[in-house]
This record gives C-alpha cells, sequence and structure tokens, in this order.
C-alpha cells in the first residue's frame, strides 16, 4: 500500500486514464476526489469505486468551479496530499481550418485549467505546510509538433513547460511537480482521434488506430493501466527528489 493515508484530487476522472488512476490509487491505500465537468458521468464513476472514492463536480475552465471543486474536495477528504491535472480536450484540422473558438476551448482546459487547478492545489498545501504531489498531464504531443494537430500540440508543449516552471516555484514548499507524457493509449479519447484521422486523411475508422499500434516500438497502443506505475511512483516518498521533470510512458514511441 504505497499511498496509504494519502487524499487526492483528480480532474477529468470521469473516464479513461483518470479513472483508471483513481482506481489504482484506491488499490494503494488513498482516497481520491474524482473531479469532471460531467456529473453525472462522474457520480457514476465514483459509485463504481466505492467509498473511498468521492464525486466533485468541476469545470476547468471556470474560477469559480475549481474554487468550489477544491472546497468540495477537501470537504469530503479533509485535505489534498496529491492533485493529478488530467482534463484535457483533443481537436485536429489543417492550419487553414483551425478556428479561434476551438484554439480558446483546448487552451481553457488543457493549459489554462492545469494552471489554475495547480494554483488552488498549491495554496491548500502551502497553507497546510506538509507538501504535496502535483503531476501534469502532458502529451508525446507535446514533445513535437503533428501536421494536423497544431493546437493540442501546443497546449501540451504548454503543459511541458508550465511543469517545468510551478516545479522549480513550488519545490521550496515541498510540493513535487512533474508530468507524464503518455504516448497513444486505447479508449474513447483515441476512438475520437480515430475519427479525425478518418476524415482528414480518408481512413475507414479504426484504421489510424490499427498503424500507430503498429508504429509503437513495444507492438502496441498503451492502455491506461500502463500508466498507473508512474502514476504511483511519483506520488511516494522515493519520489521526493524528481522535480519539474517530464516522463514518458508511450512503449518507446519517444526519446527524451
Ligand atoms: N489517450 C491518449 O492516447 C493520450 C495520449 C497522451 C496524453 N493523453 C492525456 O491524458 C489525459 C487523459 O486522457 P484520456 O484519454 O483519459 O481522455 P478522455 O477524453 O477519455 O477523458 C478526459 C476527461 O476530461 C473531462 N473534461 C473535459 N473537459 C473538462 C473540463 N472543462 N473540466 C473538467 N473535466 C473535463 C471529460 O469529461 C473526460 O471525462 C489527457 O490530459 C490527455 O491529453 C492521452
Amino acid at each position: 500500500m504505497r499511498l496509504q493515508g494519502k487524499t487526492a484530487l483528480i480532474t477529468g476522472a470521469a473516464r479513461g486514464i483518470g479513472l483508471e488512476f483513481a482506481r489504482a490509487y484506491i488499490a494503494e491505500g488513498a482516497r481520491v476526489a474524482l473531479a469532471d465537468i460531467n456529473a453525472e458521468a462522474v457520480e457514476k464513476a465514483a459509485g463504481s469505486l466505492g467509498p473511498q472514492a468521492v464525486a466533485v463536480q468541476m469545470d476547468v475552465t471556470r474560477q469559480d468551479s475549481i474554487d468550489a471543486g477544491f472546497a468540495d474536495a477537501v470537504g469530503k477528504l479533509g485535505h489534498l496530499d496529491i492533485l493529478i491535472n488530467n482534463a484535457a480536450l483533443f481537436s485536429a484540422a489543417p492550419i487553414v481550418e483551425i478556428t479561434r473558438a476551438d484554439y480558446d476551448r483546448l487552451f481553457a482546459v488543457n493549459v489554462a485549467g492545469t494552471m489554475f487547478c495547480t494554483q488552488a492545489a498549491a495554496r491548500h498545501m502551502i497553507a497546510r505546510g506538509q507538501g504535496g504531489t502535483i503531476i501534469n498531464m502532458a502529451s508525446q504531443a507535446g514533445r513535437r509538433g503533428e501536421g494536423l494537430v497544431a493546437v493540442y500540440c501546443a497546449t501540451k508543449a504548454a503543459v511541458i513547460s508550465f511543469t517545468q516552471s510551478a516545479g522549480l516555484n513550488l519545490v521550496a514548499h515541498g510540493i513535487n511537480v512533474n508530468a507524464i507524457a503518455p504516448g497513444v493509449v486505447d479508449g474513447e479519447h483515441w476512438d475520437g482521434v480515430d475519427a479525425f484521422f478518418a476524415k482528414y486523411e480518408n481512413k475507414p475508422l479504426g484504421q489510424k488506430k490499427r498503424e500507430v499500434g503498429a508504429a509503437v516500438p513495444f507492438g502496441r497502443m498503451g492502455t491506461a493501466a500502463d500508466l498507473t506505475g508512474m502514476a504511483i511512483f511519483l506520488a511516494t516518498p522515493e519520489a521526493k527528489y524528481i522535480v519539474a521533470q517530464c516522463f514518458g510512458v508511450d512503449g518507446g514511441n519517444w526519446m527524451a
């Protein structure tokens, strides 16, 4: 039980990687607030994990919702040791078709959401004086551009940069900030990505998934469960000296 007695808030936890992180953290002894914009889905997700999980409705793009969501989580769990900034949106389009609305939507969730949830967690952790752990979900897409994925790639590059700045700023308070950069992880998120590529690369549905899976040096797409080891490790005392880093967990897709 590597996280016994710890409490965590995970954004975007109604499904996919965030939900799997919540499951893995609870298996290691933590209590977890699953936060998501989708109130019905997050209630159901938390309900499926038992009494160590609580649901919090939170839209990471709205400051009033972040403030209320953190207060709700602290009220339910007592305090917060760990934040995982996991909520994100994806989109794809050629440069000439990118819309300002899409740019605003993705930066609001992926970048501003990460920054202001980090701020809310840091204020709580500093006031409590016991340090903490913040993990940001970056992506291999933040390491290099992709022709059809300019906006998402830019948001994830910003997450990596913010992780470095926040890590350097908060280390003095005993708060570790690091990031995880997954490669291609199968699930509902990638069903959406596949549909974008079907449209722009004129492929049948499912083909892009098969192609990216075959291209991973490990030999297949990742699963959410492939990422839980790193998410647990970064929240343990063994990771205390690791500051402001971004770790690829991607089957060998990218070598940092
Ligand atoms: N799946 C992959 O292949 C992959 C690869 C690299 C990085 N990532 C990153 O990992 C993280 C999780 O990915 P996933 O595949 O589980 O995504 P997902 O789309 O399955 O889940 C994202 C969750 O975020 C929630 N959300 C969206 N907007 C929100 C908002 N404004 N406020 C609160 N919650 C909101 C959604 O309701 C959803 O439950 C994301 O940061 C993603 O960019 C995923």
